[in-house]
């Protein structure tokens, strides 16, 4: 079993790539080989060859970041049918802050993954270029790698 993380993440604190080693380092903990990648990092040929993509980004202007959505646009449809995927976002905590997960889900969906779990959503807090993780959030993400693991050793 082999798990590909790809993220965005545009905030000098970069928050979403924490969020990703987290998910990685977690499912690593659990004997999962992982290996996770920046959006602009990944060469796309090598996706293929992981049984479970998990896909993160920011949530900007109510919706994922441009470079999670223009990545999951540019893959070929016919190579993910039925694999298991799911989606992650960092996000505000608001009724009204719209969910990079949802964006990523769809687009994942599109392609013929299936998706595995309910997102994981990580808040966030902060404005303008300082952004940070709120209390607790990293766990809630190692949770949901450990929920990840378990899933796909059924
Ligand atoms: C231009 C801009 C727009 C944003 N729009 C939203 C938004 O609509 N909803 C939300 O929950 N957070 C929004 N945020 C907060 C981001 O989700 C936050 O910057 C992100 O979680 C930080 O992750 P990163 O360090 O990986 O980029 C916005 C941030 C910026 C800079």
């Amino acid at each position: 079993m082999k798990i590909l993380i790809v993220y965005d993440s545009v905030s000098p604190r970069k928050v979403t790539a924490k969020v990703a080693e987290t998910i990685s380092d977690s499912l690593k903990e659990k004997r999962i080989e992982a290996d996770s990648f920046f959006v602009k990092d990944i060469d796309k040929s090598t996706i293929k060859n992981y049984d479970c993509l998990l896909a993160g980004a920011p949530t900007m202007a109510f919706r994922a970041s441009t470079g999670i959505i223009k990545f999951l646009n540019s893959l070929p449809k016919e190579d993910f049918s039925g694999k298991p995927a799911a989606a992650f976002s960092t996000q505000v905590r608001s009724r009204f802050s719209g969910s990079a997960a949802k964006g990523i889900e769809g687009k994942l969906k599109g392609l013929g993954f299936k998706l595995i779990t309910a997102p994981l959503i990580v808040y966030v807090e902060g404005k303008g270029n300082e952004w940070r993780l709120r209390d607790g959030e990293l766990d809630k993400a190692k949770n949901w790698a450990q929920l990840i693991a378990q899933t796909l050793s059924k």
